[in-house]
């Protein structure tokens, strides 16, 4: 991974370079070419100006200043000079092979300068055998022509300046990729040593290890960004995890027990067969009682189960409605206990709670209630709506819990003292927790405000 990381970015430094020193150089060439014929051409008309007036001053003789002028200049620019007369016969030169009055009339650019006009281009020279660049610019007196000055250099020489103005070039793009390498190692290590580490972790998170941490410490901000979800993902999967597995050791204990005690009344009943008729019916009914029990408690493990892959939509109700008719459906049973069921309702509490949950939450508060109830006393469901929040409290006036067995009864299976000879699960509350969370709301149990005997199951939510 590394090792790609750093080629990738070396590669894409080096695309760049190419991109843009290949024109470059192309541009630096044309301009170093037209800057060298530029500085030929503003020389050649220096130097016309000076033969002009020994030109005009001798009318074509040899004049000794121009000579050694030249000559000196040649040394200088390492350029070739010859002047001619009007006639296109030499009277100066810097090379002394050429002998004054030498005619360069067969040369083009001469003949071109003679009528006037400055001639530059490059040509093959015989003589030498390579090829020159010239310039030939005209000695003018006004209108006429007084004569020529022709300069011309090696076109090898220009070249060799052009090119190593390319290798310049060349050598910087080189030094840049250069510090390209040497920025994409740091680089590249600073993102893959992180990513290599988070996925050994990911390796390990999936061989089960849900222990396992990603340091969200270090590194790129991208790379903590995704250790903190890794983190989060793995805790949360832990929790799951460690949900399930108790859920099952419970879920196998509590089952055993109603099992248990099935399988020892039906043994009880199979013994009591030839004997006594009356005891038989009634240990049957007892049969049947703890088959109830364990299909209640596997309807409730199911809802359960359904309810932590479930949807988690939530939709807007109206509490009040919900509520009322809610006691309303209680309020037979209740009396048949001996138990006043009322309300305390606000109008048009509207709240946002998952499908159904309202009236499961309810249900369980005040069958929770009605178990604990004494004789003669009330369960009072208040609906009570805020600026953000609508609560219902089920208030009973049975024993109460402590304080912690108040927050163990949301436990799974967890049934307190005063309900183990009733009929239940230890589920209820379970699910309505299970329901009040998935709604966004919250579920408590809290003691009665008077400070008298009793509970009050609270359920808060989202007003809508
Ligand atoms: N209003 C209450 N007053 C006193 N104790 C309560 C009250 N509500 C619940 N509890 C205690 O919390 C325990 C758990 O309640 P939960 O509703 O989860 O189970 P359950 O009522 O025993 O069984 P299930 O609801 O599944 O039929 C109860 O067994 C009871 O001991
Ligand atoms: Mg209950």
């Amino acid at each position: 991974m590394k090792i790609r990381l750093i080629g990738a970015l070396v590669s894409v430094a080096f695309l760049i370079l190419v991109v843009f020193s290949i024109p470059l150089a192309s541009f630096v060439a044309t301009v170093e070419r037209e800057r060298l014929v530029t500085a030929l051409e503003r020389d050649a008309f220096m130097l016309a100006g000076h033969a002009k007036e020994t030109l005009n001053t001798t009318a074509g003789a040899v004049l000794p200043s121009l000579q050694p002028f030249i000559e000196e200049y040649a040394i200088a620019s390492r350029a070739r000079i010859v002047v001619t007369n009007a006639a296109g016969l030499s009277i100066a030169s810097s090379d002394p092979s050429v002998l004054i009055g030498t005619d360069f009339t067969n040369r083009p650019e001469v003949v071109k300068a003679l009528t006037g006009v400055p001639a530059v281009g490059e040509r093959k020279s015989a003589t030498l055998g390579e090829t020159l660049v010239f310039v030939a610019v005209p000695v003018l007196l006004g209108d006429s022509v007084l004569g020529v000055v022709r300069l011309s250099h090696p076109k090898s020489h220009i070249d060799n300046e052009v090119r190593n103005r390319v290798i310049g070039i060349v050598i910087a793009g080189l030094f840049t990729l250069l510090a390209a390498v040497g920025i994409a190692i740091p680089l590249a290590l600073t993102i893959a040593r992180p990513i290599s580490k988070l996925t050994r972790r990911t390796e390990r998170l999936a061989d089960g290890d849900f222990s396992v941490r990603a340091d969200d410490a270090t590194g790129p901000p991208e790379v903590r960004d995704l250790s903190r979800s890794f983190n989060a993902m793995a805790g949360r999967l832990g929790l799951v995890i460690e949900n399930q597995r108790h859920f099952a050791s419970a879920a196998s204990h509590q089952l055993r027990t109603p099992l248990t005690a099935l399988r020892l009344r039906l043994e009880q009943a199979q013994e009591l067969v030839p004997s006594d008729a009356s005891v038989l019916a009634d240990t049957l009914d007892a049969s049947r009682a703890e088959a109830d029990r364990l299909q209640e408690m596997v309807e409730q493990l199911l809802a359960l189960a359904r309810l932590e892959g479930g949807s988690t939509a939530t939709m807007s109700v109206n509490a009040s409605e919900i509520v009322r008719n809610r006691i309303e459906m209680w309020e037979s049973l209740a009396a048949e206990r001996g138990v006043r069921i009322s309300g305390r309702i606000a109008e048009h509490a509207s709240c946002a709670v998952i499908d159904g949950a309202l009236e499961q939450i309810v249900d369980n508060y005040i069958d929770n209630a009605l178990t604990v109830a004494p004789e003669g006393s009330d369960i009072v469901v208040s609906v009570v709506r805020s600026e953000n929040h609508v609560v219902i409290d089920v208030i009973d006036a049975g024993p109460g819990l402590q304080p912690e067995q108040r927050d163990r009864a949301f436990e799974r299976f967890w049934r307190g003292a005063a309900t183990t000879n009733s009929a239940g699960t230890g589920l209820g509350l379970a699910i309505v927790l299970q329901l009040a969370t998935a709604s966004g709301g919250t579920a408590e149990l809290l003691p009665r405000a008077d400070g008298s005997s009793g509970l009050v199951a609270r359920v808060t939510f989202s007003a809508r």
